[in-house]
């Protein structure tokens, strides 16, 4: 078994990103037997796609690293790296490149709607998801927890591993199965989905040095509502009780009958909601500065995730090569340590 998921580095990550991915993703660590068994890396080649400042890039990067380690990913029990790391990842693309139609990449759905979205259709946006069945089959992972929107990205991994298989007659690659979080859809401020495209989020850590007021004037108090008046029943289902049993579901669940009851303000609830908030993530953001002020400990961690990930991509990949007739001087291929 091998569990595998990517998280792009393309903004600070928002409450969706936690409960949508990354809370599922600590949680499997827990599960695999050795940190061999759950891979996780942070997609800064994909990230190329849509961001074009250097500065910026090595920013994100690195930011997502340390969130990941500040949310509790161990390294010892999960293998945690930057996807530019493991170069053969690009030398693998072009191999399946060779073996995927271009009308099953007209098809992805994640393409067209960026496209529809004014972004450029560089090769790199509509090569996507080639670079990531490369992810997926390098490490031959078997298992990858993802949102909704990346269905379709696993599944044409499946298609590549077949094409690859069936065209050099030889099983080098295993199909990856996806798998769905259990917080499908986390609302935004606005009640519709998370997402940083729709500009409704609320960060996993606020900016350093904003005030309680700060964070509850930015992100709670203008949660979208009816105009139900105070002893009004509510909707256990709204977007503020979601909100709430993610973050406490204890108190949520205690909470919910006086809820739908009445007598209760959304004033009252959106409170709770921040105190919920405050004492699951903002009481990390000293842990958080503590890693973030720890330069080597981030970037060994990385490393150390970066020298597990290429022992098998590199053994994977001589697999590859050698299955489709590629021929490579031994000079240039020594192990790396
Ligand atoms: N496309 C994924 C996203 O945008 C990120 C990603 C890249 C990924 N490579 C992956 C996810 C491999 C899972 C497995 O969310």
């Amino acid at each position: 078994m091998r569990i595998l998921s990517g998280v792009q580095p393309t903004g600070t990550l928002h409450l969706g990103n936690y409960f949508g991915a990354i809370q599922q993703h600590i949680e499997l660590q827990n599960a695999a037997a050795r940190a061999e068994d759950a891979f996780y890396f942070v997609a800064n080649l994909h990230t190329l796609t849509t961001v074009h400042d250097a500065t910026q890039l090595r920013a994100l990067t690195r930011d997502v690293a340390i969130d990941y380690l500040t949310l509790g990913l161990d390294p010892d029990k999960a293998t945690f790296f930057r996807q530019s790391d493991v170069p053969e990842v690009c030398e693998l693309t072009w191999l399946l490149s060779c073996c995927v139609g271009k009308g099953l990449l007209e098809r992805a759905t994640s393409y067209k709607d960026k496209v529809a979205r004014g972004l450029e259709a560089t090769m790199g946006l509509f090569t996507y998801p080639v670079l990531m069945a490369a992810d997926l089959l390098i490490y031959k992972s078997t298992l990858v927890p993802v949102g909704k929107d990346q269905q379709q990205h696993v599944e044409m991994a499946q298609d590549m591993a077949a094409s690859f298989n069936s065209a050099f007659k030889r099983d080098v690659f295993v199909r990856p199965e996806w798998r769905f979080s259990k917080a499908p859809v986390v609302p935004g401020t606005d009640g519709g989905k998370m997402s940083k495209s729709y500009g409704n989020t609320i960060p996993i850590f606020v900016p350093d040095g904003m005030t309680e007021k700060q964070v509850f004037k930015a992100y709670f108090a203008g949660i979208k509502t009816d105009s139900k008046g105070v002893e009004e029943p509510k909707d256990p289902n709204d977007a503020l009780m979601t909100l709430y049993r993610l973050l406490d579901p204890v108190k949520a669940e205690e909470f919910e009958p006086v809820y739908t009851r009445g007598g209760v303000g959304y004033g009252d609830i959106k409170k709770r909601l921040h105190a919920a908030y405050a004492e699951r993530f903002q009481a990390l953001s000293e842990k958080r500065r503590a890693i973030a002020a720890d330069e080597s400990l981030v970037e060994g961690v990385l490393e150390r995730g970066a020298e597990r990930a290429r022992a098998v991509a590199r053994e994977v990949m001589a697999e590859a090569r050698d299955a489709a007739g590629i021929v490579v001087a031994r000079s240039t291929h020594t192990p790396i340590r």
